[in-house]
């Protein structure tokens, strides 16, 4: 008797507190956890809970083309299109009144694909200075792409950006460079480098066209050099010999009519 009593009241209690009850442990998960997404490209969510008997659920996001493919009772499947940008996805389900939210952030990519070196000038005399421009258009994200401008194989100058982008955007390095005699003939390149670690195990690379750069030396301009000087002073000594002479002609001839005009006016004053 007692024992019944007592299983009575248990099922008692364990009515009453049913709706405590109700407020089930229940958990709400993405897949993937740690998106990684091509710009432009699609994604599949899978959105899921454990809650035995879930109300409603769904995702938000901006900007994002979604739509609903599938469901069962526990999960939905949503696809995704036409990412462009770094974006927050949030997936929630409703049980027993209660809501519960989970979030994954979409990490967008684009591996560099053009990439173009150039020279300015395109011909530089030993000792002056030129200039290599890397260009690679469309890039992100930025702060995990490394470009690098080699000479040959060598490493001339590395640059890892520290700038955070989310779209797309276009990457520029710049280097001054002095020419040597030895550059001469030497291919120029631009390597660019997108690694993508710790979102995902992908490298990815592209390295532009060679460019070689035309050195000339200024030796043959010594020469020239000597030569215009030499040539320069002969003619200053003919110019200025000319001159002297020219001069010294007009002096003397006025010199001489001078003589001339005092002796005929000495004469003339005589004759009165
Ligand atoms: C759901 O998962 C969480 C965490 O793993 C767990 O604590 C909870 O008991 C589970 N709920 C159900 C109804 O299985
Ligand atoms: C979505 O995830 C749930 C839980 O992990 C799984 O049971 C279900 O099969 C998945 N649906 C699809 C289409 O992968
Ligand atoms: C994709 O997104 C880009 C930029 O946000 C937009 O210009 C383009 O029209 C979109 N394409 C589609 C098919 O929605
Ligand atoms: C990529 O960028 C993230 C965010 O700045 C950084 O935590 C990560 O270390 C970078 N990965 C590489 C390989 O540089
Ligand atoms: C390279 O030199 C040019 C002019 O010679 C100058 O305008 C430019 O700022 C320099 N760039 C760097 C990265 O030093
Ligand atoms: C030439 O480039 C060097 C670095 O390579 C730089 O130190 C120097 O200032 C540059 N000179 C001119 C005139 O731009
Ligand atoms: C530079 O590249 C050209 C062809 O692209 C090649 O013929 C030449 O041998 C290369 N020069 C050096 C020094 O590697």
């Amino acid at each position: 008797m007692l024992l019944f009593s007592t299983w009575v009241l248990m099922a008692f209690l364990t009515l009453l507190s049913s709706p405590v009850a109700g407020e089930e442990l229940f958990e709400v998960r993405m897949q993937p956890e740690w998106p990684v997404v091509e710009a432009g490209k699609d994604l599949w969510i899978n959105c899921s809970t454990n809650c035995t008997y879930p109300q409603a659920g769904g995702i938000e996001t901006r900007n994002i083309k979604m739509n609903t493919q599938k469901e069962g009772t526990h999960w939905k499947l949503f696809h995704l299109s036409n990412f462009s940008e770094n974006t927050n996805i949030f997936c929630y389900f409703m049980c027993s009144n209660i809501q519960k939210r989970k979030s994954v952030s979409v990490i967008i990519y684009r591996p560099p694909e053009q990439v173009t070196l150039s020279l300015q000038p395109s011909w530089v005399i030993v000792g002056k200075n030129f200039t290599l421009t890397c260009h690679v258009p469309n890039v992100v994200p930025l702060e995990n792409l490394t470009l690098t401008l080699l000479q040959g194989t060598e490493k001339l100058y590395r640059q890892t950006f520290v700038t955070v982008s989310t779209a797309l955007q276009d990457a520029w390095l710049t280097l001054n460079v002095t020419a040597r005699r030895e550059d001469s003939k030497s291919n120029f390149s631009c390597r660019a480098e997108l690694d993508l670690r710790p979102y995902c195990e992908q490298l990815f690379s592209a390295t532009s066209q060679p460019k070689m750069l035309e050195i000339f030396e200024p030796s043959w301009n010594n020469q020239m050099l000597i030569i215009i000087i030499i040539t320069i002073l002969l003619l200053l000594v003919f110019v200025i010999s000319v001159c002297l002479c020219f001069a010294y002609g007009q002096h003397w001839r006025q010199h001489r009519t001078g003589g001339y005009g005092v002796l005929a006016a000495w004469r003339n004053y005589r004759n009165r």
